[in-house]
């Protein structure tokens, strides 16, 4: 077999099998098929694109370039949900203690920040001891107790896609359906769930910026998926303006709490409800999402999913005492006010520019290498809809020094639009795709 070949065909439109993919993707993790040869053919899969059969076979492929975790002999259902990524976007930090309080073992793998959209992992890192790199035995007893744990992923979880993810990112091939699907879904598969719920985000703070890519994308996971023998549910939901009322680190984990007791905000808590509410019956806890939301609000009206949020924070060495007493006090004193400019209504709250602001600030960062601060971001006292007075108050900015504020100040001024009558409200929760 050659390189060559397998590119040529690819390029001319052609169904490669899986011996040829599987040729590629070994040769590249090995070194014997150099960065050019699949830069090449990359784009080849950018341009030709990839069938269910081909997408399925690469994510199997790139799964079994690594270790994955061992969840057996402990008892399941095990279950989790993925987002795309987001602005606010804090549902996994109460997801999986609902989850967990409803009878769903949750093996949670997280991210972190990275250009405009937020991390859970650093979210979690913002409470003071906490610690995210668990070992499998340290994330399978943590499970077992508490009924989820939250980790990050190792260099041995599919490192096929470590190498073409960073080789994607410089040679403009990162937004293909298929090659988004077998990545996303390989680091899924590899951490032992049965079932996956996808939160694939739409709209300006999203990664897909249309209702229909992101609905492109759904069904290529949720086909994908279930060709790899996963139950798999795809959930569009909105991401034009930030979920919430708070975006940033700590402020996340505050807003967090705010949920689990019960007063969190409602277009998040829509979000968290819908995504918990199907991996109930993606494990077989409940028989529709109706009842499946019932449980949850019932997890959460009953302190069980808070009580466990706690449980897990002191499991992973964070200090639950010093979490409550930085709660609406861990600000940092870089601050600037945005105050409403007429009167009217706020017409929309950018997402993207708002992630792109928090990038200064020390919310997020460009490079994986980065640091992020934990007491920086914004809290909003109004979103998209609202009526307001010149000078009412619209935000607080926290940033890192004086300095990241003056440059993150035009970027916030410009996500805010104001207008003179009420936009209407677009769905939070945009389409659900599955054969469950
Ligand atoms: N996130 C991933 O993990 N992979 C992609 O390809 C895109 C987003």
């Amino acid at each position: 077999m050659r390189a060559t070949d397998i590119i040529m065909k690819k390029r001319d439109g052609g169904e490669l099998s899986r011996e040829e993919i599987a040729f590629l993707i070994d040769g590249y993790v090995k070194g014997s098929i150099p960065e050019y040869q699949v830069s090449s053919w990359l784009m080849a899969v950018f341009f030709r694109g990839m069938n269910f059969r081909e997408t399925a076979d690469l994510t199997e492929l790139m799964l079994r370039s690594g270790k994955t975790m061992n969840l057996s002999g402990l008892a399941g259902p095990f279950v989790d949900k993925h987002s795309t990524g987001g602005v606010g976007d804090k549902v996994s930090l109460v997801l999986a203690p609902v989850a967990a309080a409803c009878g769903i073992r949750v093996p949670m793998m997280s991210g972190r920040a990275l250009g405009h959209t937020g991390g859970t992992l650093d979210k979690l890192e913002s409470i003071p001891g906490y610690k995210t790199g668990l070992s499998e035995a340290q994330f399978r007893d943590f499970i077992s107790k508490d009924g989820f744990a939250m980790t990050g992923q190792t260099s041995e979880i599919v490192p096929a896609d470590k190498k073409l993810y960073a080789l994607r990112d410089v040679t403009a091939t990162v937004e293909s359906v298929p090659l988004i699907t077998a990545s996303i879904l390989s680091k899924k598969v590899a951490e032992g769930a049965e079932a996956l719920v996808f939160d694939v985000k739409s709209g300006p703070g999203a990664f897909m910026k249309t209702v229909e890519d992101a609905e492109r994308l759904a069904n290529s996971l949720v086909k994908t998926g279930e060709a790899l023998g996963k139950r798999i549910v795809g959930v569009i939901t909105d991401m034009s303006e930030p979920l919430g009322f708070k975006v940033g680190n700590f402020l996340e984990v505050e807003e967090s709490i705010d949920c689990l007791r019960g007063s969190g905000p409602a277009d998040l808590m829509e979000v968290t409800y819908r995504l918990t509410a199907w991996m109930l019956v993606a494990g077989g806890k409940a028989k529709t999402v109706e009842e499946g939301i019932d449980a949850c609000r019932k997890a959460i009206a009953s302190g069980r999913a808070l009580q466990l949020f706690e449980a897990n924070v002191a499991r992973q060495g964070g200090d639950v005492k010093a979490m409550y007493g930085l709660y609406g006090k861990h600000r940092s004193a870089h601050v600037l006010e945005v105050r409403v400019p007429r009167p009217g209504f706020i017409g929309a709250v950018d997402a993207y520019k708002i992630g792109c602001a928090g990038v200064y600030l020390g919310v997020g960062r460009n490079r994986t290498e980065d640091p992020v601060w934990p007491d920086v971001g914004f809290v909003f006292e109004r979103k998209a809809g609202d009526r307001v007075e010149k000078g009412d108050l619209a935000c607080t900015v926290y940033g890192k020094d004086d300095a990241s504020v003056e440059a993150a100040r035009p970027l916030i001024e410009a996500a805010f639009a104001w207008s003179d009558a009420p936009s209407a409200k677009s769905p939070i929760v945009i389409k659900e795709i599955t054969a469950l």
